[in-house]
């Protein structure tokens, strides 16, 4: 593996790759990797003959007062787990390689999508994440890029994004890799005291409480969300943001529930923000 920071060096590298024919694909990153990050590094080497795994902290998608600074990274651990699985050139640019003029003139703006679920609570974060995964798709070219369904509306409007503004890139999706108890994996996890982590187990408790009344017959929006707030409500830490039932792919709120409608919430568990989302089956 190939440690990079300098753009143009990762660009040669990239390009002498597509040039001998390998398909080339990248996986996002902002670092302090865990499993379900390393299983879309397992899904690029399956796909593509290059893997490239970038690592970032993207200050545009921080809000004021949220946790940019205290972000976990750990730059080291995460080559050796990156390595360790097959990446090919892991590209940690420094703030001022991507921004080398500052806060940039321009964003990716997503009207409508972007302002909905997370976006109602994180004004500007998604035109961050957007133009951040554009700049890395315009650096890298990647015939494939792989984003985990764990953060389910930056999937849907990063596969918005390079349908409606005709990136050449196909978006390949990861499932969404649990804690053993059922806690979706996430950097932020480790901001969590004990007892906060066992109450941010009821996250994906509440989804399973949807699905099991999905299952058994009940088709109303509103019931499913009430099924899943009420396992909410048991926590003493647990503070819902939002419960939603959504199309998958308009975001749209849906009435009446069908397979593949997404169950979406989000809720601070203590001081720290958690999302998770389960499509029903
Ligand atoms: P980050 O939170 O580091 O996540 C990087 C990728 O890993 C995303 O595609 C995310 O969905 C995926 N991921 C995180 N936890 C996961 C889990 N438990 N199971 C499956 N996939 C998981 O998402 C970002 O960074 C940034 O917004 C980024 C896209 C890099 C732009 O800055």
């Amino acid at each position: 593996m190939k440690r990079i920071d300098r753009r143009d060096a990762l660009q040669r590298e990239v390009a002498a790759a597509r040039t001998a024919g390998r398909r080339i694909a990248l996986v996002p990153t902002m670092g302090y990797l865990h499993e379900g990050h390393l299983t879309l590094i397992d899904r690029a080497r399956e796909v593509a003959d290059v893997v490239v795994v970038s690592i970032f902290v993207n200050p545009l998608q921080f809000g004021p007062g949220e946790d940019f600074e205290r972000y976990p990274r750990d730059i080291e651990r995460d080559a050796l787990l990156a390595e360790a699985r097959g990446t090919d050139l892991l590209f940690v640019p420094p703030t001022e390689g991507l921004y080398p003029a500052g806060e940039p003139g321009v964003y990716v703006v997503a009207p409508r999508l972007a302002d909905r679920l997370c976006g109602a609570y994180r004004p500007g974060h998604f035109q961050g994440v957007l133009t951040v995964v554009a700049k890395l798709f315009n650096i890298v070219r990647p015939d494939i890029a792989v984003f985990g369904r764990k953060d389910f509306q930056q999937l849907v409007l990063v596969r918005r994004m390079a349908a409606d503004l005709d990136f050449a890139v196909a978006i390949v999706e990861g499932p969404i890799v649990r804690e053993p108890d059922g806690l979706a994996m996430s950097s932020r996890n480790v901001y969590l005291s004990e007892d906060e982590r066992r109450d941010a187990t009821l996250l994906h408790a509440a989804l399973e409480d949807a699905q099991r009344a999905f299952t058994a017959g009940e088709r109303s929006a509103d019931a499913l969300i009430a099924t899943a707030a009420r396992r909410i409500e048991q926590g003493r830490h647990v503070q819902p943001q939002y419960i939603a039932l959504v199309h998958p792919e308009t975001l749209d709120p849906v009435q009446a529930a069908r397979v593949g409608s997404v169950v979406a919430l989000a809720g601070y568990v203590g001081k720290t923000r958690l999302i998770d989302n389960h499509a029903l089956s």
